[in-house]
């Protein structure tokens, strides 16, 4: 990070501190422990497992909108997932526009649920991972780095009451056109109140998916 925005401490648009006594300079993560510890609107059961095993695709949503404190806790706990070096070899684009979510549908092979209450585009930004490594590994980074990233948002999209779709089907020079970026997506989620509850999907035996090596 620059050494500039610590000092001068810049603060996202609407995120600006009402008293400025403050002496921590470590602006980003006092921004962050505030959204993330900030109340919930309604009694949710957070428990990481209970969200982790009711959590279920869904491609229909209500038209209710998504509060903006929700919102602001999806990003911030994208922001809370590992990356390499902690460099955030990622970027997340919000897209608001009626007008750009529908342009994203036909982006993503024409499937109509992209246009949902919340979008949000995971970027790669290997730019950022300054390691003395090769592009093609710092390239593999930012894609784990972005792929992590919208892993913990989807999960806390699920514990804040709302469902999700991962969108990876897309036509990327068309929707890095559409948000206007260089950057190269890695996915796509979608948000939202979920029209009906669904049973998460069947797995299969944790036999078959782990091979213990000695
Ligand atoms: C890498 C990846 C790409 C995906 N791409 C799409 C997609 O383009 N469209 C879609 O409808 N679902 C997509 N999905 C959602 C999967 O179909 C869904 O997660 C899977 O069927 C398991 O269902 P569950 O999420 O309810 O457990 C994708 C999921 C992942 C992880």
């Amino acid at each position: 990070m620059d050494s500039k925005d610590v000092s001068e401490k810049i603060y996202p648009s609407g995120y600006e501190p009402k008293e400025t006594t403050s002496i921590d300079t470590n602006v980003r993560n006092q921004l962050l422990d505030q959204i993330l510890k900030s109340s919930p609107t309604e009694f949710i059961n957070t428990d990481l497992f209970t969200v982790m095993s009711k959590r279920r695709s869904t491609r229909k949503f209500t038209d209710k909108i998504v509060e903006t404190a929700k919102i602001d806790k999806i990003i911030a706990a994208a922001d809370t997932a590992p990356t390499a070096g902690n460099f955030q070899g990622f970027e997340i684009f919000y897209v608001k526009s009626p007008e750009k979510k529908q342009q994203l549908v036909e982006a993503c092979n024409n499937q109509p649920y992209v246009n949902a209450p919340v979008v949000l585009v995971y970027c790669k930004n290997p730019s950022r991972v300054k390691l003395d490594f090769p592009e093609e590994i710092l390239k593999k980074f930012a894609i784990q780095d972005a792929t992590l990233a919208a892993a913990y948002s989807q999960l806390a999209a699920q514990a804040l009451g709302l469902s999700s779709i991962w969108i990876g089907m897309f036509d990327e020079q068309k929707v890095m056109q559409i948000i206007d970026t260089d950057l190269i997506p890695s996915s796509i989620l979608c948000i939202g109140y979920p029209k009906q509850d669904k049973f998460p999907k069947p797995r299969r035996n944790l036999q078959e998916l782990v091979h213990t090596v000695w």
